[in-house]
């Protein structure tokens, strides 16, 4: 198995924060850099005739990889632009309803406000508390905001402010059912529990390539169902815009390409210990951690609170902070965590800035976690124990 010398991580921090932006092994960058090296060699005949050929190699791996059929995958820098793509396309009038969980990503929530603002629609914000239940009782509580006025639904695939794992397959089945296209955002998703995209049922899956996959950063991707790929287009129209779902998002404008070039790496980087291997582990120690500093705590881990939380929970997990805090206090917390004991982790928002997101990747070792546990006591946030 991958440790933490696979990677390039300053090795004075104990980074628990896998989930804000992924880290790349050094064998990726490396591949990264000798894309670059390549293009830079001749640029004209690298973009314009071996790109082509080589994005469809990538994408055919990529595609394997989340069990889709590779006419519907095009790359793009982010998730926030895939997002953007959907949302700025769905068909929305006034009266109309766009059906979100409040676990929704702020970015994502900005982009359909300024949508349903613009159409006269409506945003219809559903509730998931956490502790979650079980499955069927999240999928209960989004799908209770359907009605017939709704014409998109958005839900996180893994969640950033709770790394809840939302059932989107059961979602996807319902809004099948029922007419209404759902988008799935599955920025956390990718590398980090398994997604099969071709059985998942979405209209549209957005999915960064960055995070739990550990390709360079600006790699993400946008799989459209079928009945979408004659209409959908980028944000950038280009030469291709014309000529099909696949042309048009292939080129939107001169860009480094060597990001998605190196996702083939970052594939084979986890194939050799197994998926399998690597999900166990991260779900294991994740758990381990949260446990360990929810002990010091003297507080609550939601994510493990149910039976089948294996499917609630992954490699993000909460802990809950002593009391809810302000968000300048929970910016004031993460800072001192780094700045006084290297721990770098981030306080997350949902009812409350009341949560320690805890991200367990290969590099992470309990002892990590250890340090986040004793540094909160040194800050005085483990005195309500047993309290
Ligand atoms: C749920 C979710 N959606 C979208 C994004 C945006 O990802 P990116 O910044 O790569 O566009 C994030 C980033 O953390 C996220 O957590």
């Amino acid at each position: 198995m991958p440790d933490a010398s696979a990677w390039t991580l300053d090795r004075k921090l104990a980074y628990l924060n896998h989930g804000g932006f992924g880290a790349a092994p050094a064998e990726v960058q490396a591949e990264q850099q000798r894309w670059r090296a390549a293009m830079e060699r001749n640029p004209a005949g690298f973009l314009v005739r071996q790109l082509p050929d080589l994005l469809s190699d990538v994408r055919g791996q990529v595609a394997e990889f989340f069990g889709a059929d590779a006419g519907g995958l095009v790359f793009t820098d982010n998730a926030t632009t895939g997002t953007q793509t959907v949302i700025a396309q769905a068909t929305l009038g006034p009266g109309d309803e766009v059906l979100v969980t409040d676990h929704c990503y702020p970015a994502v929530l900005a982009q359909l406000r300024l949508a349903a603002e613009a159409a006269g629609a409506t945003l219809r914000v559903m509730q998931v508390p956490i502790p979650a239940g079980d499955s069927v009782a999240v999928a209960e509580a989004v799908l209770a905001g359907l009605s017939g006025q709704t014409r998109l639904v958005v839900v996180d695939h893994i969640a950033s402010c709770s790394g809840l794992v939302f059932p989107v397959r059961e979602i996807a089945a319902e809004c099948r059912r029922q007419g209404v296209p759902l988008l799935v955002d599955g920025a956390h998703a990718a590398g980090q529990v398994p997604v099969n995209l071709g059985s998942l049922g979405a209209d549209f899956w957005v999915g960064n390539l960055h995070k739990w996959l550990c390709a360079p950063k600006a790699s993400a991707v946008l799989y459209a169902a079928p009945q979408w790929r004659g209409t959908l287009r980028p944000l950038v129209a280009s030469h291709g815009v014309f000529a099909g779902y696949l042309p048009a998002f292939d080129w939107t404008g001169t860009r480094d390409p060597s990001a998605i070039l190196a996702v083939p790496a970052a594939l084979s980087f986890f194939r050799r210990p197994g998926w399998d291997a690597v999900w166990q582990h991260n779900n294991e120690l994740a758990r381990r951690g949260a446990e360990l500093v929810a002990g010091q705590l003297g507080t609550a881990q939601p994510g493990t609170a149910t039976p089948d939380a294996g499917w609630l929970a992954a490699a993000m997990r909460l802990v809950r902070l002593p009391d809810p805090v302000e968000e300048t206090v929970a910016r004031a917390l993460e800072s001192r965590l780094f700045s006084e004991f290297g721990v770098v982790v981030p306080v997350t928002f949902h009812r409350g800035w009341q949560w320690l997101r805890l991200s367990a990747q290969l590099y992470n070792t309990i002892g990590d976690y250890e340090r986040l546990a004793s540094a909160l006591t040194k800050l005085g946030l483990a005195a309500r124990r047993g309290a």
